[in-house]
């Protein structure tokens, strides 16, 4: 059984749960999956940090080459954050023939077009399950377990920071700078919370989620997007009064080549399946033609829900190069080279 070598470069909130279980839980991985994975470096700017999860002196990197020129390393895990820097250390890692995954959704909603292309070309695979909604596995569900349905429409509660802030005033009156504060605290927020706050981190998702299903690639810059910032207690007081609960939405549907996508708050009525949906948690309603309504429910940030949808990605690319699958089988990129959608 060969092993297959992991580097992650960016070690925060996500990169120190990846690393806990890749370190503690590594028999447990390698009973369920038959692969066996090495948490081979760590790079982050700044090591003078408590971390969580520490990493001793040898498994340091000093710098990034040290990882792009270690050929023993198959994969490369990007949990940075921002757009330039991880767009230019991905399309590096791919040129030196390494997997990738990441988290990073607004990199994959704005740049995704040319870093999958790049894949493609040399036959890589780009996990990116954390991506969109946490610890949920909507990308596999999407690509596997609906891979027999036209899917019609997704909708659903897609950023755990809002959704814990629209929550903790409808609930417990808190005020939206305590929300939030509280949601940076968890490590919830985006390392810039306006992109949580705008509506921007749903819509790069539901972009996403968009080009895998609809079979074209979505242009975030067509998304319509508005976020939470203008809402008041008085909004959500409102709203209680009269039976509605507001959240906010991220909604795709598709007409043959026209989609239709949009992030907005939206009041609900309060015995509706999404308004149940607290706190950090996340929902995705999904309509396939052949199975109907389904609905995915679980925590869309923080740490270990995140983690969790990262080492599920390591793990289907340590199976696919221990198993040496050709790129006629993709188990791990997007499906978006079949039509020109138009947004409408
Ligand atoms: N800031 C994001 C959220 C993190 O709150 O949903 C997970 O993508």
């Amino acid at each position: 059984m060969k092993q297959v070598n992991v580097a992650i470069v960016g070690y925060g909130v996500v990169g120190n749960g990846v690393g806990k279980i890749l370190d503690t839980q590594k028999e447990l991985l390698k009973q369920k999956s038959g692969v066996e994975i090495n948490l081979k470096k760590v790079y982050t700017r700044n090591w003078n940090k408590t971390f969580p999860h520490p990493i001793e002196e040898e498994r340091r990197a000093k710098n990034l080459d040290e990882i792009l020129n270690d050929e023993n390393i198959d994969i490369v895990v990007e949990l940075t954050g921002g757009i330039d820097f991880p767009y230019n250390l991905i399309i590096q890692a791919l040129d030196k023939g390494k997997h990738i995954v990441t988290a990073n959704k607004a990199l994959l909603a704005e740049k995704g077009k040319d870093v999958f292309t790049k894949a493609e070309e040399k036959n890589l695979r780009i996990g990116f399950e954390a991506a969109v909604a946490g610890g949920i596995p909507i990308i596999k569900a999407l690509r596997e377990g609906l891979v027999a349905n036209e899917i019609k429409k997704i909708y659903g509660i897609l950023n755990g920071t809002t959704n814990y802030i629209l929550t903790s005033m409808y609930k417990e009156g808190k005020s939206f700078s305590q929300a939030l504060k509280e949601a940076q605290e968890k490590g919830y927020a985006e390392a810039d919370p306006t992109l949580d706050i705008n509506g921007t981190d749903a819509a790069h998702k539901i972009s996403i989620l968009s080009s895998l299903s609809f079979g074209g690639f979505v242009e975030f810059s067509q998304v319509y997007v508005e976020g939470i910032e203008k809402i008041d207690t008085l909004d959500i007081d409102l709203g209680r009064e009269l039976g509605y609960t507001l959240k906010l939405l991220a909604i795709a549907k598709s007409h043959n080549d026209e989609v239709e996508i949009r992030v907005h708050p939206t009041f609900l009525p309060s015995d509706n399946p999404l308004s149940k949906v607290d706190g950090v948690f996340n929902a995705v309603m999904v309509e396939g033609d052949n199975v109907g309504e389904t609905m995915f429910y679980g925590r869309g940030a923080g740490s270990f829900p995140t983690a969790s949808a990262v080492v599920s990605d390591i793990v289907s690319i340590a199976k696919s190069i221990q198993l040496n699958i050709g790129k006629e089988i993709e188990i791990t990129s997007m499906n978006w080279k079949h039509k020109d959608l138009n947004l409408t």
